[in-house]
C-alpha cells in the first residue's frame, strides 16, 4: 500500500506523526516512535515566555497530565528533568535529530514579534529540519481587533521565514471569523502547512473553593468532527499543506481526516494513552481499512471528500444547518 505523502515540502512515506508534546523529550520514545512508523517528529514547543523568562505555562500542563494519566510515566520523562531552558532545549533538537533519519520539526510557540523569535535560527543551527509557528492567543484585551491579531500572526510568519531557510507550519486555533482567508493568505506568505487545530485548555472552576481549575485532559474522536469540516473547507484552498491535529484516535478517524484533506496526521493523545508503539496500530489499521476498500494509494483517497470534490457539498454549509435543525436525527 503506498501511503506516502508530502507535507511541509517533505516526501513521506506515511502521514503519521507525534504532534508536538512531551513524547518528544524522551529519547527512547523517540525511536520507538520512529520504529512504529512516525514519519516526522514534532518537538514540543519553545515558549516565548520562556525565552523571555516570564512563566512557564506549560510545565503546569504536564504536571497535571501526569497525575491524570499515570500509565503515561513510563515514556515520558521525569517531571524534574522537564525543567528545560533555552539551551536544553537546542541540544534536545541536536540529540534528536542524531537519534532518527525522519525530518525533526521544532516548534516555537507565542503571539508577538519579538527578539525571541532569533531562536527560529538557533533551532536551525541545531538541527531542526522545519519548524512549527504555534500562536496560541487568547485575546481578552476589548481594544484589540481581529484584524490586528491576523496582522500580527503574518509578520510573524514572514519573520520566520526571513529568518530561515526551512519550511514553516503554522498552528491555528478554530477560532477564526474567516479562516479560508486567513489560511490563503497564511500560504501566500509562504506557510508550508498548517495544523489544525490547536486544542485551548479552558480553565474550569472549582464552586465550592472559589478557584480557577487548571486541568489537561487528553482528547477522544469527539473533536474531530470541527476539523473535519475545516480540512474539508480549506483543501485545495489554503495554497499549502493541511495536517490534522487532535482528535485521531482510531484508524477510521485517520480515514476520514485524509478524505477532508489531510496530508499530514499529528497525534499525541492516543499516544499518551496507548503508548508509542500505537502510531503502528494507526499506520497498519489504515493500510487495511485503503486494502479492503479499494484503494491503492493515499494520493486517491487525499481530499476525496473535502468541498471541492464531495458528492454533497451543500453538507459543508448553512444549508446543512437549517436542514439539521428543520428534520433533526438526533443522537444522544
Ligand atoms: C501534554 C501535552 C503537551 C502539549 N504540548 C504542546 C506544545 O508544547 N506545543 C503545541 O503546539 N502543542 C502541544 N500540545 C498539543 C498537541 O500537540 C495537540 O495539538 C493536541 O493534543 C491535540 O491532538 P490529540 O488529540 O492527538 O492529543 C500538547 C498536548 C499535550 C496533551
Amino acid at each position: 500500500m503506498d501511503l506516502s505523502t508530502k507535507y511541509m515540502g517533505f516526501d513521506l512515506p506515511s502521514p503519521f506523526m507525534p504532534g508536538a508534546s512531551p513524547l518528544a523529550d524522551n529519547l527512547d520514545t523517540v525511536k520507538r516512535l520512529e520504529d512504529a512508523g512516525a514519519s516526522a517528529i514534532v518537538i514540543r514547543s519553545l515558549f516565548q515566555e520562556e525565552l523571555t523568562q516570564e512563566e512557564q505555562h506549560w510545565q503546569s500542563n504536564v504536571r497535571v497530565h501526569e497525575l491524570s494519566h499515570p500509565e503515561a510515566r513510563s515514556y515520558l520523562p521525569p517531571t524534574d528533568m522537564l525543567k528545560q531552558g533555552p539551551e536544553e532545549y537546542l541540544e534536545k533538537v541536536q540529540r534528536i535529530r542524531n537519534a532518527v533519519k525522519v525530518p525533526v520539526i521544532a516548534s516555537l510557540n507565542g503571539t508577538t514579534l519579538g527578539d525571541w523569535m532569533e531562536y527560529a535560527k538557533r533551532l536551525h543551527q541545531a538541527g531542526a529540519h522545519g519548524l512549527e509557528l504555534n500562536v496560541y492567543r487568547v485575546v481578552t484585551d476589548v481594544k484589540v481587533s481581529s484584524d490586528a491579531v491576523e496582522q500580527e500572526m503574518m509578520n510573524m510568519l514572514r519573520e520566520v521565514r526571513r529568518t530561515v531557510p526551512i519550511p514553516v507550519a503554522v498552528k491555528l486555533s478554530p477560532f477564526f471569523t474567516a479562516l479560508p482567508h486567513l489560511a490563503n493568505q497564511l500560504g501566500r506568505a509562504g506557510a508550508q502547512g498548517l495544523v489544525l487545530f490547536n486544542r485551548f485548555f479552558q480553565p474550569d472552576i472549582d464552586v465550592e473553593n472559589l478557584e480557577m481549575v487548571r486541568k489537561l485532559h487528553l482528547s477522544t474522536s469527539a473533536e474531530l468532527p470541527l476539523r473535519l469540516m475545516w480540512l474539508g473547507i480549506l483543501h485545495g484552498r489554503a495554497g499549502t499543506d493541511l495536517c490534522v491535529s487532535g482528535g485521531v484516535h482510531q484508524p477510521l478517524d485517520a480515514v476520514r481526516a485524509v478524505m477532508s484533506g489531510a496530508a499530514a496526521i499529528q497525534v499525541v493523545s492516543c499516544l499518551m494513552r496507548n503508548g508509542p508503539d500505537y502510531l503502528r496500530v494507526l499506520r497498519e489499521g489504515l493500510e487495511r481499512w485503503m486494502g479492503e476498500n479499494g484503494y491503492e494509494s493515499f494520493k486517491q483517497l487525499h481530499g476525496c471528500m473535502s468541498l471541492e470534490r464531495c458528492p454533497d457539498p451543500a453538507a459543508f454549509e448553512r444549508a446543512n444547518y437549517i436542514h439539521m435543525l428543520n428534520a433533526p436525527v438526533v443522537h444522544e
